[in-house]
């Protein structure tokens, strides 16, 4: 029989690439405005990475800061999960390039394609492999660099992303611990598969001179269909988690959900019946940066000291798929 241990997360790490494009940068790419951005979407500014950085680049970056913080080295790690929308390549895996550059070898790495829940999608797997005891520290990044694959024709898309990677190292916890992964819930809804699509180069539209020219290499975004399902998600994803764990919102010491417009941030707090001090919010900085939202404002919020052993953290994020999903954690 296989014995049943506790996960918790060990160590966390990030990188947010030095060039930062503030709306005003914008406003003289495309026809948009300060204003309209922080209005609709509380983004100030974001960062983007440079012309020979590649996600799995960021990713090293976030993972070494990971493992370093949980009081590892590289060949510690036993598993590596990528969560991206945005790998290097449609193949191999972008764990396989970070594994590469970690210098590990003959560990299982994989990546997952779940759009900005991706480092929920891994953080929910890695649990699975750290309680049945077949892992003992795995390694889990979001990271996107989305702002390659941006039409920067499109105002309704080119303004919104931006680049970054958040890692985390996801261990078995020992009795004495007080952290712990209480609960991860996963879902997708492919019904609205085609809300949030890069169109070309995949077997259904491989890459041609037209696909080139008629830029679907890029986002597409159908954001008002979007925006109303990811409240209703994320509340459902929650409500879930709360409520199979006999707790209720006052239990929660900060909510950190997707950083994908301030809007929905706080249609969703509003909805949960949470204070609003007890919500994290870092989007006005680095715009979203999907899969990698969530674990690069973990990371900062316990650095910062916001965030202090015992709290107990609600994590939640939606994206394309439509995919959806939950952690919730005593840090
Ligand atoms: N600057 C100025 N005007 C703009 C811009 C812009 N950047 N973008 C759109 N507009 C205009 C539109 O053309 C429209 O003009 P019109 O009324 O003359 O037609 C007007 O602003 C209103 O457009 P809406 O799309 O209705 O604006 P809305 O308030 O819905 O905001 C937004 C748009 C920000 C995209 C919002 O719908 C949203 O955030 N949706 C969710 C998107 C999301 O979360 N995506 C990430 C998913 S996660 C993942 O997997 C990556």
């Amino acid at each position: 029989m296989i014995e049943r241990y506790s996960a918790k997360i060990a160590g966390t790490g990030r990188y947010l690439p030095d060039k930062v494009m503030t709306n005003q940068d914008l406003e003289k790419i495309v026809d948009t405005s300060d204003e309209w951005i922080k209005t609709r979407t509380g983004m100030s500014e974001r960062r983007v990475a440079s012309e020979e950085q590649a996600s799995s680049d960021m990713a090293l970056e976030a993972a070494l800061q990971a493992i370093d913080h949980a009081g590892l080295r590289p060949k510690d790690i036993d598993l590596i999960i990528v969560g991206t929308i945005s790998p290097d390549h449609a193949f191999p895996s972008t764990a396989c390039i970070v594994q590469n550059k970690l210098g590990i070898k003959h560990v299982p790495a994989f990546d997952i394609s779940a759009g900005c829940p991706g480092w929920i999608y891994a953080s929910n797997i890695a649990k699975q492999y750290v309680e049945n005891g077949i892992a003992k520290n795995v390694l889990t990044i979001g990271v996107e660099l989305l702002t390659k694959i941006l039409n920067y024709e499109d105002r309704g898309t080119c303004v919104l992303f931006g680049d970054g990677a958040g890692a985390t190292v996801i261990s078995r916890a020992e009795s004495s611990d007080i952290s712990r992964i209480i609960d991860s819930d996963i879902t997708a809804d492919g019904t609205y598969w085609d809300l949030l699509i890069q169109p070309a180069g995949g077997s259904r539209m491989p890459a041609s001179h037209e696909t080139v020219d008629a830029k679907k290499h890029t986002v597409y975004m159908d954001g008002n269909r979007i925006f109303k399902l990811a409240v209703r998600s994320m509340y459902d994803s929650c409500d879930k988690v709360l409520k199979r764990n006999n707790m209720d919102i006052s239990s929660i010491d900060w909510l950190l959900t997707h950083q994908a417009n301030l809007r929905i941030i706080d249609a969703l707090g509003r909805k949960l019946k949470i204070d609003p001090n007890k919500v994290i919010i870092n989007i006005e900085k680095y715009a979203n940066t999907s899969s990698a939202t969530i674990p690069i404002a973990l990371d900062e919020a316990i650095r910062n000291g916001k965030i202090r052993r015992g709290d107990i953290v609600l994590m939640s994020s939606f994206g394309a798929g439509l995919t959806s999903g939950s952690i919730l954690i005593r840090y």
